[in-house]
This record gives structure tokens, sequence and C-alpha cells, in this order.
């Protein structure tokens, strides 16, 4: 199949419209996106990703008037979170409404709801008139991709369309939210904060709680992040390097690397991850040696997705 590469939002809604998958700009990494209640479209979803059909989509909307089409009731905390967080890089997942098809969801009664406060991912959305599902747009496993040339990278021949932005903000996967629990559970950190959440939420519960029952967010028992080579997570002080080997961090090292970025901070540490795993898969870099950062903030998001990458 023939990718059409585009950078109107409006081109890409209508081949959105049509039953095509669109990949598109967010604030935190692109998305390969399906209207939600086309159920043939939702499928190609998986297909086109090689995602295992137990893993839910998360529904993006351009604007609040669309969540009862996807909700069917939003708790108090939920709209919390909505008030306090949308539009941004917050998925609240709620009850599902009859009309969200159930292989969008994995099979599970609930659905995870995300506005984007990116502007071409908000004009696309507004454009394509129907809420659309979309997981991240990389092959299932890979790094989630920060531009659309890591896109076409993975899905070029595989997808309809690719709408053409900038590289994204965050770099990180939206924080995850269950709002359907009694008491509201974070299931993937993101860039919205536990901090931030637990000043909406007071007894929010942390991720690693829900850690060990995986059945709880699908997504989590799948192995994620990885790129082909091995990586290690190691502090300044330490002594590491070798050869083929590549570096990111905060601190200069002191051996060489054939690869080496340095971050000015941790959040352009977090917007650099993905695709510095990319760029040394490309080079064939054998280990990758990542600095550990302070599990606080978005921190604390950074090291879920190092410590995943390096469980292989
Ligand atoms: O920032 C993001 O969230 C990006 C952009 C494109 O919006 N999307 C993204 O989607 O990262 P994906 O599919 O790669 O990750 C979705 C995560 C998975 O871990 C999945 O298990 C979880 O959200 N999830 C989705 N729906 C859920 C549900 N109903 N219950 C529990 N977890 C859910
Ligand atoms: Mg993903």
């Amino acid at each position: 199949m023939d990718t059409i590469l585009t950078r109107s939002a409006a081109e890409a809604a209508q081949i959105l419209k049509r039953g095509g998958l669109v990949a598109f700009p967010t604030e935190t990494v692109y998305g390969l996106g399906a209207d939600i209640f086309d159920e043939k479209a939702v499928s190609k979803i998986f297909s086109a990703k090689r995602r295992p059909a137990d893993n839910p989509l998360i529904a993006h909307i351009f604007d609040r008037s669309q969540l009862p089409l996807l909700a069917k009731e939003i708790s108090r905390d939920a709209g919390r979170l909505v008030e306090a967080f949308f539009p941004g890089p917050l998925t609240i997942v709620c009850r599902k409404t009859e009309r969200v098809p159930m292989n969008a969801t994995a099979g599970l009664e609930t659905i995870g709801i995300r506005m984007p406060s990116h502007d071409l991912a908000r004009e696309f959305l507004k454009n394509c008139e129907t809420p659309v599902a979309a997981p991240s747009a990389n092959l299932s496993g890979r790094p989630s991709p920060t531009t659309w040339r890591a896109v076409a990278e993975d899905l070029q021949g595989r997808i309809d369309c690719i709408l053409q932005g900038d590289a994204t903000e965050i770099g990180l996967e939206s924080t995850v939210v269950d709002c359907t629990s009694t008491v509201p559970t974070i299931l993937r950190l993101g860039s919205v904060t536990f901090e931030q959440i637990r000043e909406v939420i007071p007894e929010i519960e942390v991720v690693s709680e829900v850690l060990k029952d995986p059945a709880k967010s699908p997504g989590l028992k799948h192995k994620h992040y990885a790129p082909s080579a091995a990586v290690k997570l190691v502090s300044a002080n330490e002594n590491f390097g070798g050869e083929n080997a590549a570096f990111i961090g905060i601190t200069e090292p002191a051996g060489t690397f054939v690869l080496k970025r340095i971050c000015d901070t941790t959040q352009d540490y977090s917007r650099e991850i993905f695709e510095f795993f990319r760029e040394c898969d490309r080079q064939k870099i054998k280990t990758i040696y990542c600095e550990t950062v302070e599990n606080t903030g978005i921190g604390a998001a950074l090291m879920d997705r190092l410590t995943r990458a390096a469980k292989r």
C-alpha cells in the first residue's frame, strides 16, 4: 500500500473518515489513528502494528463534548482529572459506552480517553468528526515514535497516511489513570506526574501497586520501548563503556562512545530517549548506557521507560 505523506490535517482526516489508518503527531508521541466506531478500521491498527489483540487502545478527542460518546459515566475523580489536565498528556480510564467496539478496548468494558493539547493533533481530530482510537505509531515492542520519520521507518507501506508534524515535545507517552477502581490508580507514569495528580486526588495510588496485577493494565505485561541494543542503567560515577557502545544522560561520562547524547535537563532527556534508541539501532550499537535520574516528577516516567527497556 502507498502511504500518503501530508502536512494537511484536513487531507489526513478525509483519509481516516474513509476507513483509513492515519499516523498523527501529539505532544507526547505520534499516534496511529482510526475511527473508533469503525470496527474494521480498528482491527487494521492491530495488524499494521503487529499489536497483540489483548492490548486496548486509547480514544482521542478534541473537545470535552465528545466524552459522552465514549464514557458511560464520568466519576467525580475522573471529572477532577478532566478539569485539571484536559487537554494534555493524561489518559483517564472510564466505563465505556455500548457504541465503542470491543476490539478497540481489547474486550474490556472500560476505555482510555485522552484529549491532546497539540495544535495539529487538535485540528486533525476536529476534522475527523469522530473520536479516534490510537496507540503509539510504532511496530509493537519498538520505541514509540517521536518524529514522523520514525513512524515511516516502522509503518511506511502498512498504513494509509502520515500527518507530518514536528518532533514531539514531551517524548514519553501519556500518564494513564484508572478511574473505575474504588481508589483511582496510575497505570502508567507520564509527564503529568504523580505529585501533580495527588494535588487533585490525594488518595491516588502509584503504579508499583498495580504492577503486581498486570491484568489491570494489559499494556504493562507486553514488551515495550526496547531497542535491539542491550540497555544498561548506570550512574555517572561508575566505570562503563566498551566496543560499539553509546551513552545518553545528563553527566559527561569518562569513556569514549560511538554515540553520545548529553542532555541539559531530565525533560530534555525524556524528549530524546526514544529517538536516541532508534538512532542506536540504525548505527548497530551493541550496548546503550543510560544514566539513571531521580525518581520524581517526569524523572519517574523516564526511569519507568528505561527500566523496561533494560529488562530483556
Ligand atoms: O501519549 C499517549 O498515550 C500515546 C498518544 C498517541 O496518545 N498513545 C499511546 O498508546 O501511548 P499505547 O497504545 O501505546 O498505550 C496505551 C496504554 C497501554 O499501556 C494500554 O494497556 C493502556 O494504555 N490502556 C488503554 N486502554 C486501557 C483500558 N481500558 N484499561 C487499562 N489500560 C488501558
Ligand atoms: Mg505504545
